[in-house]
C-alpha cells in the first residue's frame, strides 16, 4: 500500500521533506490510559506481546492519539533471548527477569539457539506487524526493531535489569571468547529476525543499544560495534536507525557503519556531532525526556530550541531516550505539535 505520509523515510534517506518527521521512543505503552485498559484486559505484558490483534491496537493508539509520524510496533527486545530459549518474566513495576541466565559454554547449547525458524518462533510478531499495517492503511510507516547484540547479551548474562552490568562486563574480562559465541549467536538471530520484520512489512528498522555507555570505547567496538557492523552490513532492504545510548566516543565509528540515521540521547550535542560527521547520515533525537515534565510553554521552548540547532534536512525529531511512563500525553502533543508547526528554513 502506497504511504500516505512518508515523511520519516525520506528524512532517513537524506531526501527533501516539508517538516521534521517526529515520533517518540517507546510511545507504544508506558504513557497511554488507553493502552493500560488494553493491558487490564489481559494476563499482563506478555500475553499482550503475544496477542497480534491486541499488539497491532497499542501499536496504533499513538498514531490516533498522539500524531505521530511513524508507529513502532509493540514487542519487545527481550523475545529474541526467549525465542533463543531463554524465557523471562516481566514483573510488574520491576522490570524483565529471567530464571536461567548464560554462565558457562555449556548453557550456550541449552539456552542460546541459533539454528531454528525464526518465523515459527516470533511469528506473532511478524503477525501483529501485518495486522497493523492494515489497521495503519498507509497512513504512516510502521517502524520494526530489535536490541543490539551487546544489550541482549546483558540480559542473557545477567538475568535482569543492572545499575552496572558487571556480570556481563566480568565474563569480557574473563571469557572473551564465550562472550564472542555468545554475540555471534545473537547477531545471527537478530538478521534473521529483522529480515522477516521487513518480509512482513515494516518499513524502517531500529536497533536499540540501550547499555552501549557502560562499556570503553575499545570495549565497545569490540564487543558492541563488531556486531552492529554485521547486523548492518547484512540488512540492507530498508532504512536503518542504529542507536547506541551513551555511547559519546562511538558515534563517528557508528557514522561509518552501513546505517541511515544515528539515534542521539539529550547528554549528546547534535551540533558537535553534525561538525564531525558531516552530511552523510541523518540524525535522531534528542530532547531530554524530562523537559516534558516541564509546563507547556517551556516544552515549546526546549523544542523550539532543539529544533534551532539542526542545521540541515536530515534529521527525526524524537527524544534522547524512551518517554517515561508517568509523563502527561498532553505534554507529549505540545512537543508534537511543536515539531509540526516548526518551520523548515
Ligand atoms: O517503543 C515502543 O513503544 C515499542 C515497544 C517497546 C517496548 N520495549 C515495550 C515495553 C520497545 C521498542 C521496547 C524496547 C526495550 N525493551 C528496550 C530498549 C529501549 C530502551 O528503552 O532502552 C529495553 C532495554 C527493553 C527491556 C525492558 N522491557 C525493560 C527494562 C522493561 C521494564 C521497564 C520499562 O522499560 O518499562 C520492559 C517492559 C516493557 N517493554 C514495557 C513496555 C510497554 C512496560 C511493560 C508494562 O508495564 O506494560
Amino acid at each position: 500500500m502506497k504511504l500516505k505520509n512518508d515523511l520519516i523515510l525520506r528524512a532517513a534517506r537524506g531526501e527533501n521533506i516539508e517538516r521534521y518527521p517526529v515520533w517518540l521512543m517507546r510511545q507504544a505503552g508506558r504513557i497511554l490510559p488507553e493502552y493500560r485498559e488494553v493491558r487490564a484486559s489481559l494476563s499482563g505484558f506478555k500475553e499482550l506481546v503475544e496477542t497480534p490483534e491486541r499488539a497491532a491496537e497499542v501499536t496504533v493508539q499513538p498514531v490516533d492519539l498522539l500524531g505521530v509520524d511513524a508507529a513502532i510496533i509493540f514487542s519487545d527486545i527481550l523475545v529474541v533471548p526467549e525465542a533463543m530459549g531463554l524465557s523471562y518474566q516481566m514483573v510488574e513495576s520491576k522490570g524483565p527477569y529471567f530464571e536461567k541466565t548464560i554462565k558457562s559454554e555449556d548453557d550456550l547449547n541449552k539456552y542460546a539457539e541459533f539454528e531454528f525458524d525464526v518465523e515459527d518462533r516470533l511469528g506473532y510478531v511478524l503477525d501483529a506487524i501485518k495486522i497493523t499495517n492494515k489497521e495503519l492503511y498507509g497512513r504512516v510507516p510502521l517502524i520494526g526493531f530489535a536490541g543490539a547484540p551487546w544489550t541482549i547479551f546483558c540480559y542473557m548474562i545477567e538475568g535482569q535489569g543492572s545499575k552496572t552490568f558487571s556480570k556481563a562486563r566480568k565474563i569480557l574480562y574473563q571469557n572473551p571468547t564465550l562472550a564472542h559465541d555468545l554475540l555471534n549467536r545473537i547477531t545471527e538471530v537478530t538478521i534473521q529476525y529483522l529480515k522477516a520484520q521487513v518480509k512482513a512489512g515494516v518499513h524502517m528498522l531500529q536497533v536499540f543499544d540501550s547499555w552501549a555507555g557502560i562499556l570503553g570505547t575499545e570495549q565497545y567496538a569490540e564487543f558492541g560495534l563488531k556486531y552492529l557492523d554485521k547486523i548492518a552490513k547484512a540488512v540492507n532492504e530498508v532504512p536503518l536507525t542504529l542507536f547506541a545510548k551513551g555511547a559519546f566516543t562511538s558515534v563517528e565509528a557508528i557514522a561509518k557503519l552501513d546505517c541511515n540515521t544515528i539515534g542521539i540521547d539529550w547528554n549528546m550535542d547534535i551540533t558537535k556531532i553534525r561538525e564531525n560527521i558531516g552530511e552523510s547520515r541523518t540524525l535522531q533525537g534528542n530532547l531530554d525526556p524530562c523537559a516534558l515534565y516541564a509546563s507547556h510553554s517551556e516544552v515549546e521552548r526546549l523544542t523550539n530550541n532543539m529544533l534551532n540547532s539542526f542545521s540541515s534536512k536530515r534529521h527525526i525529531v524524537n527524544l534522547g531516550h524512551g518517554v517515561y511512563p508517568d509523563i502527561d500525553p498532553e505534554k507529549v502533543k505540545t512537543f508534537i505539535k511543536t515539531v509540526k508547526n516548526y518551520e523548515l528554513k
